[in-house]
């Protein structure tokens, strides 16, 4: 999978021209499973842009609550049925917005009663990295949403991506040796604990030129792709280095 995060750029004209022309370069992509995730008030116009084809929408966030009074806020039941996934735990939501542990995961289960496919974004900063916790940080992320949700979900109903805070937006790519340790330790600690692993994303400064390198280590299943994904061209570029790490399993 590749799936371009747009966060808060693009206004709503010329979100819709990045999708017609994602479409246009990645729409009749068959091996590699390809979502945009807009800011939520281009989802239904880009919904329309993307209708006939296969790829998927995402949105960058959900409330966990069904409704009432919580402004500004967006709830599953708005999205379900129209809306392919959401991502949730990103590290932006993490660490700029205070968004614990606990709130994730309860966004996480949300999403999930409502049939929403989710990604969910884990990831150590950099101090947590030198003080040697990556390890134990991600595992703390993860076991607050699997505790919160009966059963883990269908490992094709819910992906992981492993999104080092220190590599995002800063144009310091984990190593593809480094990305795919904690991935496979992703992947293990799942896997031991629900049985089969989802897909594993690595997200952090991707671009078309690091991209075919990381996603041909074995552990690594496609990107969570930021700003290269405000680029159509770039996007492609990755979708297609995906499809050819694909290609070569
Ligand atoms: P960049 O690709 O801009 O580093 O962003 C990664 C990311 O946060 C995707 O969710």
């Amino acid at each position: 999978m590749v799936a371009g995060n747009w966060k808060m750029n693009t206004t709503i004209p010329d979100g819709v021209a990045l999708a017609r022309a994602v479409l246009e370069r990645c729409g009749a992509e068959g091996t590699v499973d390809v979502a945009v995730l807009p800011p939520f008030v281009h989802l239904w116009p880009v919904r329309e842009v993307l209708a006939a084809s296969s790829i998927l929408l995402g949105a960058q966030d959900v409330f966990w609550e069904e409704g009432g009074a919580y402004t500004g806020e967006i709830s599953p039941p708005m999205l379900a049925g129209w809306c392919d996934l959401v991502l949730v735990g990103h590290s932006e939501r993490r660490h700029l917005f205070g968004e614990t542990d606990a709130q994730t995961a309860h966004k996480f289960a949300a999403a999930r009663r409502h049939g929403l496919m989710v990604i969910l974004a884990v990831g150590e900063t950099e101090t947590e990295r030198d003080e040697g916790r990556t390890v134990p940080v991600v595992d703390r992320q993860l076991e607050a949403v699997l505790a919160e949700i009966d059963a883990p979900p269908p490992a094709d109903e819910w992906v992981i991506a492993y999104e080092p805070v220190w590599a995002i937006g800063t144009g310091r790519t984990a190593s593809p040796a480094q990305a795919e340790e904690v991935c496979a330790h992703i992947r293990a600690a799942v896997s031991a604990r629900a049985g089969e692993s989802p897909r594993v994303l690595y997200g952090g400064s991707v671009t078309a030129d690091n991209a075919a390198e990381l996603f041909s280590r074995a552990g690594i299943d496609g990107g969570l792709i930021g700003g290269a994904s405000l680029k159509p061209e770039l996007f492609a570029d990755i979708v297609a280095a995906a499809a050819l790490a694909a290609l070569a399993r």
